[in-house]
């Protein structure tokens, strides 16, 4: 595979954020409820919302006392005061303009906490003031959420979802039947002029990490899908980069060689994402693209064998690139296992996937230790990655297809793993031309897209 290198393009223009840390003026009338610092017990207040009064550090009782309180047992908790001062989006905290907190979580003083919190007469929201607020937040501050949104945290702590896991849609393994049922050819005109169409694209690569883009015109299908999901990872190649052989007559016997199961970029820290390759011709002998899903083989090894798929979690293997004046190198365990979601039953939720031997460096004798322990594992990893490649490479799990001249494919690089059979440079011109999306400008798009159409 030869990969011509693109011109490299000037580095845009940064934009610089402005911060804006000056506190705006309060106008806000909120209802006034002052109760004593030291005091644990509630405190009525004679406003028209009947406001629930709180103080002090141990407030579970008070609410009992209340009755019907808007805030549950672990709400009272002084970390979980703590975690709603902080995620307050009023005027004050947030910047209505730049959308940026314009507070810092350690001003926020421990004894922090709650003077009132009222629920609105819908239900739907609470309004907190408070005890002890940050420094320059005078008493008419109130923070006011949606009790639909604390209930989203409640239920995702983390609040930050890999790719994969932790949403209603989570992705789904597949072998060759599988993916072959579900796989789609989108058409390119309805991706980039619908916006329901590009989010089926997205769906697809969120669900099988796989998906074919039909009627693709000109010669350059990356840059115009990457600018229509949002931007293309500009990389060392270029933002585009081909992959082109021309025939070559004189040269009759050379046949570009079978390329083995990979990912791309694995040399990086963070490698990206996803990968799009558009086929401008392909009109040799061969040269037919394969895919095989990682987090399938995976999942049999976790079945097949449980306590021994541990070593590909823990196992670093090195990648490295030194080539025509870049050095790039970083090692990454073969599974990364998403700790995130919320799964207490195997099989474990997976994030990422890294395999790439052709890209694959020297192992570690000692990893970090004065000894070399590390041989130990490397047999341990050898045994375990043979396993794990044997069943990327079973016929009954790898979809295989030619693509034809416009046509694209757009697939998870951390996940799917991809290959290329054999082709006869003699019998024609192959060109492939291809491009790099980060996993964070997908997950961006999908998640606007989703809030459009699902809600
Ligand atoms: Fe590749
Ligand atoms: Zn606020």
């Amino acid at each position: 595979m030869s990969l011509l290198r693109n011109t490299a393009l000037a580095s845009p223009i940064r934009t610089a954020v402005r911060r804006s840390f000056a506190r705006p003026v309060v106008h806000i009338r909120a209802q006034q409820a002052y109760a004593p610092v030291q005091s644990r017990r509630a405190v009525s207040t004679t406003t028209q919302k009947q406001a629930i009064v709180l103080t002090g550090t141990k407030p579970a009782s008070t609410y009992k006392a209340q009755g019907a309180s808007p805030l549950a047992a672990h709400q009272t908790t002084d970390g979980y005061r703590l975690w709603l001062r902080d995620a307050c989006s009023c005027p004050l905290c947030v910047d209505p303009s730049t959308r940026q907190k314009v507070f810092e979580t350690p001003k926020i003083p421990a004894n922090i906490s709650y003077k009132s919190v009222t629920e609105s007469k819908d239900g739907k929201s609470i309004s907190v003031t408070w005890n002890n607020d940050i420094p320059g937040y005078g008493p008419e501050h109130t923070s006011t959420y949606e009790k639909k949104e604390l209930e989203r945290y409640d239920n995702n702590p983390v609040a930050v979802e890999s790719l994969q896991a932790n949403e209603g849609d989570t992705y789904k393994i597949w072998n060759r039947d599988q993916v072959s049922e579900k796989i789609q050819f989108i058409d390119y005109n309805k991706s980039m002029e619908d916006d329901k169409t590009l989010f089926e694209v997205l769906k697809q690569l969120r669900l099988y990490g796989l998906v074919f883009i039909k009627n693709v015109p000109g010669e350059n299908g990356p840059a115009a899908m990457g600018k229509r999901i949002g931007r293309l990872r500009d990389t060392f190649y270029g933002e585009t980069w081909d992959v082109k052989s021309v025939p070559q007559a004189k040269n009759v016997a050379y046949t570009h060689q079978f390329l083995g199961f990979h990912m791309d970029l694995l040399y990086m820290a963070d490698p990206p994402g996803f990968q799009l390759l558009h086929c401008i011709k392909n009109s040799c002998e061969g040269g037919e693209s394969m895919f095989t899903d990682a987090f399938y083989a995976v999942n049999q090894l976790q079945s097949s064998h449980p306590a021994e798929t541990s070593v590909l979690a823990e196992f670093p293997v090195n990648y490295h690139y030194k080539n025509a004046g870049e050095h790039y190198r970083h090692s990454h365990p073969t599974i990364e296992y998403d700790t995130t979601a919320h799964s207490t039953s195997p099989p474990r939720p997976l994030k990422y996937v890294n395999y790439s031997p052709p890209f694959q460096g020297p192992f570690n004798l000692a990893n970090g230790t004065a000894d070399t322990t590390s041989l130990a594992q490397l047999s341990k990893y050898h045994g375990m990655a043979g396993k794990f490649q044997e069943i990327t490479e079973r016929e009954e799990n790898i979809y295989k297809y030619k693509m034809k001249e416009g046509e694209m494919v757009i697939f998870n690089n951390r996940r799917v793993l991809h290959a290329r059979t054999a082709f006869d440079v003699s019998s024609g011109e192959r060109w492939l031309k291809g491009g790099y999306i980060d996993t964070d400008v997908v997950l961006s798009r999908h998640r606007v897209l989703r809030e459009e159409f699902e809600g």
